[in-house]
């Protein structure tokens, strides 16, 4: 979406993975004085997003949203004033069609959808300082042109406000797979590929609820040419520190999320988080990837079932290339400079996760444990050819 935010994909933190509806203003204003007290901020952690459950369930009597003056009894720009003054930014959770998740499913009452109220809500968004709006589609009914030209309601609305805001949709909550069937990124900066994460490796779903860390990554490989500056494949927020998976598994959610172009959202209890958590989440050589000014998606090289070859065209001519292992015992994966678009004959490699560098004449190779990722950083040789990206035809393909 050409509305001037977003030209890498967002960082930040969202409330809901580890919280659910359990939120009030001392748990985001603690939640942002840890991120900036780990080194997150400085990473580049950025958008503080309170997810469903912050709104009194009546509008006022002029139609206006409401904080819960329980949870939220300094008011929702007294929230977003804090978060502006750590150097963070505001981002809040609503939906358009009627009811949020909690309201249908989590008996909290109510039924406070935009829907309708489309100005009057942005208005009061942008009053409160809010940075980012994640739009819920959290309903069974709808069809995906129903869907689109209600999203596109508030970006409209959104644009009118002269704010800069982030625009995140989820088309996705019980509304079985419209994510990944077009391009969204006329509608939105970032659009959710798939049903909701869990805390798991694989839940053996393709796109129903819940989805394990590799099923997501099966159904947004295939959707790389939809990514570009202003518009990401939103693969859901991280796991990542919620144990649930071994560490293994965690820094290779990290690893695709970052060659994936993908929003890093951390989803953990950033408060009491372990060092190994916040060392995989503040990786400075694959934040520098996901960040990279092109704002390419990772397109695929290989996939023979088990051994995954990606490789992430950076703005100086370097290629991020990842070797993922989706097999069950270590196994070496291997590909060429060539293979993932670089001309020449000798290269440097930077191993992203242990900073050590080699040289190679061509082969890009590395012994990886299961479920592990491998991602090297490839520098040197001649021009980049980056390789080419496909986008949705191949989500059946590459599912399962
Ligand atoms: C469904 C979304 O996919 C989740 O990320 C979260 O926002 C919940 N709705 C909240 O109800």
């Amino acid at each position: 979406l050409e509305n001037g935010v977003a030209r890498t994909p967002p960082m930040g933190w969202n409330s809901w993975n580890s919280f659910g509806c359990n939120i009030n203003e001392t748990l985001i204003r603690q939640t942002a004085d840890a991120i900036v007290a780990s080194g997150m901020r400085d990473a580049g952690y950025q958008y503080v997003v309170v997810d469903d459950c912050w709104f009194n369930p009546n509008r006022d009597s002029a139609g206006n949203l409401q904080g819960d003056p329980g949870r939220f009894p300094s008011g929702m720009r007294a929230l977003g004033d804090y978060l502006h003054g750590k150097g963070l930014k505001f981002g809040l959770y609503q939906v358009p069609v009627d009811r949020t998740c909690a309201q249908y499913f989590n008996s909290y009452p109510g039924a406070t959808g935009s829907q309708g109220h489309e100005a009057q809500d942005a208005r009061q968004f942008a009053a409160w300082g809010v940075d980012f709006l994640k739009y819920d589609w959290c309903s069974p009914n709808g069809t995906i042109d129903q869907q689109v030209a209600t999203f596109a309601k508030m970006r409209d609305a959104l644009a009118a406000t002269g704010r800069p805001i982030v625009y995140s949709i989820n088309p996705n909550s019980i509304h079985a797979k419209t994510g990944p069937q077009r391009d969204w990124g006329d509608v939105a900066n970032m659009w959710r590929t798939t049903e909701d994460i869990t805390n798991a490796w694989d839940t053996g779903q393709t796109n129903g609820y819940p989805m394990g860390v590799q099923n997501i990554i099966n159904v947004t490989v295939p959707l790389a040419g939809y990514a570009r500056p202003g518009a990401f494949n939103d693969p859901d927020m991280m796991e990542v520190g919620r144990g649930g998976m071994t560490d293994t598994e965690m820094r290779s959610h990290f690893a695709m999320w970052a060659v994936l172009a993908s929003p890093l959202i951390a989803g953990n209890d950033v408060r009491s988080m372990t060092p190994a958590t916040q060392s995989i989440l503040t990786n400075r050589n694959l934040i520098a990837i996901n960040l990279d000014i092109l704002g390419r998606q990772a397109a695929q090289v290989s996939f023979d079932g088990t051994r995954r070859v990606l490789a992430k065209p950076l703005a100086n001519g370097d290629v991020a290339v990842a070797l993922f292992n989706q097999g069950s015992s270590t196994t070496t994966i291997s590909t060429t400079a060539a293979a993932v678009g670089k001309s020449g004959s000798s290269f440097t490699l930077l191993d992203a996760w242990t900073n050590a560098t080699s040289t190679t004449s061509g082969t890009i190779a590395a012994s990886v444990p299961a479920h592990g990722t491998a991602v090297y950083r490839v520098s040197g040789g001649g021009t980049t050819t980056p390789p080419p990206t496909t986008s949705g035809a191949l989500v059946s393909a590459a599912s399962g």
